[in-house]
């Protein structure tokens, strides 16, 4: 009996299923953990659906925002990130939660042996993905986050609510904006790209890729998780490098956890996350 689900539009590309239910059976507790397609106008209706009927939801594209003004309480981590990706329901009650966050913490943890707190941080990308994950970071204590994004409004929104942080520092440019990127690179220790530029075969880089040198003390991470032209170019110059899907099972375990109490399967959820085909 289906009691937890992925949501998003579209949805059919999600690797959820497969990576959750490998934990559910983990636990001996079989399959419960399905998928819907669910569009922005019938949000409402899901959620009344959810409600009465399932356990736990995990909501991609383009839910994470729009769900909030329907959850009865939100995580004021979530709240101040303005983005949600799990709903937990106990009693007809729904609780909103981010774990899009500690999946970014976990994975850049496990992939580069670099601390966090005092480090910097270059974001390319000022969307979802951004919005969600940057006041995690600030809340660990990193010592700047910059962020380049093709509609510079959409980064100076995020700034302007890191900067309720006051010992972080924050700046805002354009990704063409090379010589800027230049001088944010000498001083980053990880580089997030956090667009949507490498979901389709051909786009381009989200950035001018030359500016990347071996001498660079970076480390990189794509939340992409599928071969891109950043990833490609980072590897060639032997610089530390890992795409997205860490950070997609860290969120993922993170969600298992606060539904179940379990604890999350890591080994078991990489692999039900690799094998998973899109459906
Ligand atoms: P997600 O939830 O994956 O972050 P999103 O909220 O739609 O998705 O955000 C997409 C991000 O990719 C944004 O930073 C967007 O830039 P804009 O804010 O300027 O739209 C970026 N992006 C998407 N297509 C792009 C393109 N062709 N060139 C540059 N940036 C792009």
């Amino acid at each position: 009996m289906i009691k937890y689900m992925v949501i998003g539009d579209p949805i059919a590309h999600s690797r959820s299923p497969g990576m959750q239910n490998a934990a559910f059976e983990f636990h001996g507790l079989g399959s419960p953990y399905g998928i819907r397609h669910v569009r922005p106008d019938e949000l409402g209706g899901f959620i009344e659906f959810a409600r009465a009927n399932l356990k736990g939801v995990n909501l991609t594209v383009p839910h994470k925002a729009a769900v909030i003004p329907y959850l009865d309480t939100v995580d004021p981590a979530a709240e101040a990130a303005g983005s949600v990706n799990t709903l937990i329901i106990e009693n007809g009650r729904i609780h909103g939660a981010s774990t899009d966050g500690y999946g970014l913490e976990h994975a850049l943890l496990e992939n580069f042996s670099r601390p966090l707190a005092g480090a910097g941080v270059t974001f390319i990308g000022a969307g979802g993905a951004a919005h969600a994950t940057a006041f995690h970071l600030a809340a660990l204590g990193v010592k700047a986050i910059r962020i380049a994004n093709r509609t510079v409004a959409k980064a100076d929104e995020i700034a302007e609510k890191l900067r309720l942080h006051p010992a972080l520092f924050v700046e805002t440019a354009r990704p063409d904006d090379s010589a800027t990127l230049a001088r944010w690179f000498a001083d980053t220790d990880f580089l997030i790209q956090a667009t949507s530029l490498g979901l389709k075969a051909g786009d381009p880089a989200p950035f001018d890729l030359a500016l990347l040198k071996p001498e660079l003390k970076l480390c990189i991470f794509d939340t992409i998780y599928k071969p891109t032209p950043l990833l490609a170019k980072a590897r060639e110059l032997r610089l530390p490098v890992a795409d997205g899907a860490a950070m997609l099972i860290h969120q993922g375990a993170k969600s298992f956890e606060l539904w179940t109490g379990l604890s999350a399967p890591l080994d078991a959820m990489r692999r039900g996350f690799l094998e998973a085909q899109p459906c």
